[in-house]
C-alpha cells in the first residue's frame, strides 16, 4: 500500500496530495524544459544565429511562427464562437437572404486572407532562399568536408602554398570571412547542418555540393549529420569553431606542422606501437610511418575537443576506452579492436595525448 493511498483514509479531499505532487512534478518538468531550451542548446540552435545567413533563416522562422500563431488563435476563436454562441436556428433552405449573404462574405474574406498570407509566406521563403546563396566572394576560404560513416574529414586545401591540412570532426573558421565548404561523400548520403550558421546541405556520393557560410562572432557551434546514414548516424557531430582571424591563422599554422616528436621513452614506445600495429593501416600521423587514409587524421588529435565525431570529450580515459573496445560504445563503426596489453594501450594513449 503506497503512502499516497494511506493519506486518503478519512480525508474529505482524497486526491489532494497526489494532485499537488503531480502539479509540482509538472512545474519541475516545465522549468527543466525551459532551462534546457534556453541554455543548453545555444551551441546548436538556429534561434541563436552566429552568422548572416542563419540570421536570415531565423527572421523567416519567426515570421512563420507569429503569422501561424495568429492564424491558429483566430481559427480556435472562430471554432469556440461556432460551438458556444447560440444564434437563431433555421431549418434547411429557410435561412433569410441577408444571413446567407453575410455567411458568404465571411467565408470569402477568410479565403482571401488565407491566400494572401500563404502567398506572403511563399515570397518570404523564396526571397530568403535567394539571399542565402549570394555570399560568394573571391576572398573565400575553401575547405573540403567529406562525410563518412560516421565522421567528418576536414581538409584545408593549400592554406600554406604546397601544404594541405587534414583534420577531422572539427572545422575552424575565421570570423568575418566567407567560407566555401566543398562537400562530398564516398559512401552514403549525409547532410551537414550547422544550425547557428546555415541550413542543411546534403553530401551525395558522386556529386559535389557546396555551402557558403560566414560567422559574425566567435563561438563554438555544434553541427550534426541531418540525414539518416546508418547505425551510428546519431554519433556524427562536427564542431565548428569560429575565431578571430589572427587566432585562426595561428591554429591553421600549428595544424600544418608535422606531429610532435616524442620527448620520453614512453611516448616513443607509443609511437612505435602505433606504427607497427593495425592503427597505421587506417590513420595518418604526419611525420611518422602511419599513413592510412580511411580513418581520421590524428596528427593533432590532442588539440581537438571530442573523440569519435563528437561522441565524448577528448580525455585520456575516453581515448583509452575507445581504443580498448571500439565496438562497445559506437557499434558498427569501422574501427577494429587491436590486440594490446595494458602497457601497450597506456603507451599509445600517452603518445596520442601528446599530439597537440
Ligand atoms: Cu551521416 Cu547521418
Amino acid at each position: 500500500m503506497s503512502a499516497g493511498a494511506d493519506a486518503t483514509v478519512g480525508s474529505p479531499t482524497p486526491a489532494t496530495p497526489r494532485r499537488a505532487r503531480l502539479r509540482r512534478e509538472l512545474a519541475g518538468l516545465l522549468a527543466l524544459a525551459l532551462a534546457t531550451a534556453s541554455c543548453a542548446f545555444h551551441e546548436q540552435s538556429m534561434l541563436h544565429p552566429g552568422g548572416i545567413q542563419a540570421a536570415r533563416i531565423e527572421r523567416l522562422w519567426w515570421t512563420f511562427f507569429w503569422i501561424c500563431a495568429v492564424v491558429w488563435i483566430a481559427v480556435v476563436a472562430a471554432l469556440l464562437v461556432g460551438l458556444f454562441h447560440r444564434g437563431p436556428r433555421y431549418r434547411e433552405g429557410e435561412r433569410p437572404p441577408e444571413r446567407e449573404r453575410t455567411l458568404l462574405r465571411n467565408v470569402g474574406a477568410a479565403t482571401m486572407v488565407t491566400v494572401v498570407l500563404l502567398l506572403g509566406l511563399l515570397v518570404g521563403s523564396v526571397a530568403t532562399g535567394h539571399s542565402l546563396t549570394t555570399l560568394a566572394r573571391p576572398s573565400a576560404l575553401v575547405v573540403e568536408i567529406t562525410g563518412r560513416q560516421w565522421w567528418w574529414a576536414v581538409t584545408y586545401v593549400d592554406p600554406v602554398p604546397g601544404r594541405r591540412v587534414d583534420t577531422a570532426n572539427e572545422l575552424h573558421i575565421p570570423v568575418g570571412r566567407p567560407v566555401l565548404l566543398e562537400l562530398a561523400s564516398p559512401d552514403v548520403i549525409h547532410s551537414l547542418w550547422i544550425p547557428n550558421l546555415h541550413g542543411k546541405r546534403d553530401l551525395i556520393p558522386g556529386y559535389r555540393t557546396r555551402l557558403w557560410i560566414e560567422a559574425d562572432r566567435p563561438g563554438a557551434y555544434r553541427a550534426e549529420c541531418a540525414e539518416f546514414c546508418g547505425e551510428q548516424h546519431a554519433h556524427m557531430a562536427l564542431w565548428v569553431i569560429a575565431e578571430p582571424p589572427e587566432r585562426f591563422a595561428g591554429w591553421l599554422g600549428a595544424q600544418a606542422q608535422q606531429a610532435a616528436t616524442p620527448t620520453t621513452s614512453t611516448l616513443w614506445r607509443g609511437r612505435q606501437l602505433f606504427e607497427q600495429k593495425a592503427c597505421s593501416n587506417c590513420h595518418t600521423i604526419r611525420g611518422t610511418q602511419a599513413s592510412g587514409k580511411v580513418a581520421p587524421d590524428l596528427t593533432h588529435l590532442a588539440s581537438r575537443r571530442t573523440l569519435a565525431a563528437g561522441t565524448w570529450p577528448n580525455t585520456r580515459g575516453h581515448l583509452a576506452a575507445w581504443i580498448a573496445d571500439p565496438q562497445g560504445p559506437k557499434p558498427g563503426n569501422s574501427m577494429p579492436a587491436v590486440d594490446l596489453s595494458g602497457d601497450e594501450l597506456q603507451a599509445i594513449v600517452a603518445y596520442l595525448g601528446s599530439l597537440k
